[in-house]
């Protein structure tokens, strides 16, 4: 008998995906100018395509005035608001489907987090032109068109993903991006039709939603998955951003829209719950969903055990990242009957086995890593930074 985790699973619009774990999406420091793909971007998702039975890419920055998110000197975040990218796309998405499994890109805008206009000399836009105090840079309070400019981009940047061959889309509503500043009544301060009460401040991601849909229809691009990524509450301190009585309730409007997954974006493990609550993120999400819209949670798994307790108690669908920086195989070990033999951290002896990025490489060799959070096995590897690209130091 196969395990639950090991089963494959039909997706709404009828995708199935060869088993229940996901690869979540991970920056991998390796794009050209512009947010191209380079031959490490392709090298290293080409050693992911059996980490998991769905892949999903980095987050990819739709509008020119979305990104690029990342550190002057380290190699760039990819983008995909041009037809130019098409080509890089499509080799990103042959390498992660090669054995049967099936790929999804992250589509995004960085609102406020776009550090590559401020360095170029751009206007970095975001919902409101707030004061932001861990900002080193000014934001601009876009338009109304401008906001319905992001939205066709939303759009089009799936159109791309149809024709550079990927399998589906995840929106990136989560982590403090676009769509979350939107959502969020700290950081919208709108008075006009994009902010304000809550109906209205959900009404970015809603439209954006709509029109990655819309595309999708109008493309005829059948099985084609499309899912949105939440971080279920904005708690920092006294500010709150949004609660998780409400982002269940953008939630239940999103679905409505027959999405065929919902990524919660959780930073302290895949069972956690809110603070004071006795129920888990993920059981308070489940309940807004309808039984055609699956839920994928992710969090701290680096074992077969623990993959196998988040899908058996609370969740559909388990997405694996550091883990699958430290084992490229995670997926393909557990299917193989071979889970023990997953690697639970990095050492200097695996270096060359996890296949990572230079920029990835990098940037988890050094003292701050970037910021990143953590890996097992972390302080082991900081003897192996070259520094090539320190142009940037951190004070
Ligand atoms: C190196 C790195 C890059 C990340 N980049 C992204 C990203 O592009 N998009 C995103 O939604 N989350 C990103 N995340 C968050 C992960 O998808 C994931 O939610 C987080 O690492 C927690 O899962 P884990 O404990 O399995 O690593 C990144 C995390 C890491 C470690």
């Amino acid at each position: 008998m196969t395990k639950k985790l090991t089963n494959p699973i039909k997706l709404r619009n009828g995708a199935v995906l060869n088993n229940r774990i996901v690869m979540s999406p991970m920056q991998t420091h390796s794009g050209m100018r512009n947010g191209f793909a380079s031959e490490d971007t392709v090298a290293y998702y080409a050693a992911r395509s059996q980490a998991a039975g769905m892949l999903i890419t980095e987050f990819h920055y739709v509008s020119q005035n979305g990104g690029p998110s990342y550190v002057p000197g380290y190699p760039e975040q990819l983008a995909a608001y041009s037809d130019a990218h098409i080509s890089g796309l499509t080799k990103i998405a042959r390498a992660l489907k090669k054995d049967g499994n099936k790929a999804i890109l992250q589509i995004h805008h960085g609102g406020r987090a776009a550090i590559g206009q401020a360095i170029s000399g751009q206007d970095v836009v975001a919902p409101s032109a707030l004061d932001f105090p861990f900002l080193d840079y000014p934001v601009r309070a876009l338009t109304d068109e401008e906001i319905r400019a992001i939205i066709i981009d939303f759009g089009q940047a799936t159109k791309r993903a149809i024709a550079a061959g990927f399998d589906g889309v995840e929106i990136h509503g989560a982590n403090h991006y676009l769509l979350q500043q939107f959502f969020s009544q700290w950081s919208n301060q709108r008075t006009d039709e994009w902010g304000g009460d809550l109906q209205k401040r959900m009404a970015f991601p809603l439209a954006v939603v709509k029109e990655v849909k819309r595309v999708v229809a109008e493309e005829n691009a059948a099985d084609f998955i499309v899912g949105y990524r939440i971080s279920p509450d904005e708690i920092h301190g006294d500010n709150v951003g949004y609660t998780y009585q409400e982002s269940t309730q953008l939630v239940a409007e999103i679905v409505k829209h027959d999405l065929d997954y919902i990524h919660l974006s959780l930073w302290g493990g895949y069972g956690s719950s809110p603070s004071g609550v006795d129920a888990s993120y993920a059981s308070l999400f489940k309940e807004v969903l309808d039984d055609q819209t699956k839920l994928l949670i992710v969090g701290g798994v680096f074992d077969e055990e623990s993959a196998d307790d988040a899908v058996a108690q609370y969740s559909d669908l388990i997405a694996v990242g550091r883990g699958t920086l430290v084992d490229p195989q995670f997926a393909k070990k557990i299917v193989a009957g071979n889970g023990a033999a997953i690697l639970h951290e990095v050492s200097p002896e695996t270096i060359d086995y996890v296949q990572w990025t230079p920029g990835l490489k990098e940037a988890f060799t050094r003292e701050d890593s970037l910021g990143l959070p953590p890996l097992p096995g972390g302080e082991s590897i900081r003897s192996l930074h070259t520094g090539r690209f320190d142009m940037y130091r951190k004070a």
